[in-house]
């Protein structure tokens, strides 16, 4: 059997690469997984439990008993639960209950896919150091923050540009600078500044890149 060509998709949030990694999936025929989303089930999780963040244990026995087919729910996707996820996600524990999840999604993709894209942090660095294409996703802070203030319009009338900035830089920073698995990117990955690029040249200079190492 042939080993899934894996594609790690990491870098910080509001960058773009949720939507590039699912058109990336679509275009090369690929499974897509959004780690992210998995961290944020253990961070709502331990909200809705009232339980402690910073307590590994809690966080350890919320991703152990984590259910996959809980990945939808749209709670996961405000910024609160964001934040609360930022920080359960620094746990060693976490992350290695998490672990085996993410590698055998990548290792056998589902629905008989050839490969995967997978989208999150350390995917590059930890999750599947051998993967075949790493893309490391940028953008300047203001962009980024801009973004999301913009996606929050109607959802989250209080948001203003600014309080959006500091909550993105202070979850960034975390993210960044956590003692395991930070979200920095790995030796071999291509770094893609999308400050100035919409949605569209993002994808078409991400599947660029894709094609190239892959005939490389
Ligand atoms: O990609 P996202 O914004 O949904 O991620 C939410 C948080 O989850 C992020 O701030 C850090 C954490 N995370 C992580 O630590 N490792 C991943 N592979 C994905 C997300």
């Amino acid at each position: 059997m042939t080993k899934p060509l894996v594609l790690a998709l990491d870098g910080l949030s509001a960058t773009g690469k949720g939507t590039l990694g699912r058109r990336l999936a679509g275009a090369l025929d690929l499974a897509y997984l959004d780690t992210g989303l998995l961290y944020r089930a253990v961070g709502l999780s331990v909200l809705k439990a009232g339980e402690p963040l910073d307590d590994p244990i809690v966080g350890e026995k919320a991703a152990q008993n984590l259910d996959p087919a809980s990945l939808d729910d749209p709670a996961l996707r405000s910024d609160e639960v964001a934040s609360a996820t930022s920080q359960v996600s620094v746990h060693p524990q976490v992350r290695a209950a998490l672990l085996k999840f993410q590698q055998d999604f990548a290792a056998l993709p589902p629905e008989g896919k050839k490969g995967a894209v997978l989208d999150g942090r350390d995917i590059g660095t930890v999750i599947v150091p051998d993967a075949k294409v790493k893309l490391f996703v940028t953008a300047s802070d203001e962009v980024r923050a801009h973004r999301r203030f913009l996606e929050l319009q109607g959802v989250h009338e209080n948001a203003t540009e600014a309080t959006v900035l500091a909550e993105m830089k202070a979850r960034d920073m975390r993210d960044q600078t956590r003692a395991i698995a930070p979200a920095v990117p790995a030796e071999d990955a291509i770094v893609l500044d999308t400050s100035s690029l919409n949605a569209d040249e993002v994808f078409k200079t991400a599947l660029a890149i894709v094609r190239e190492k892959l005939e490389s």
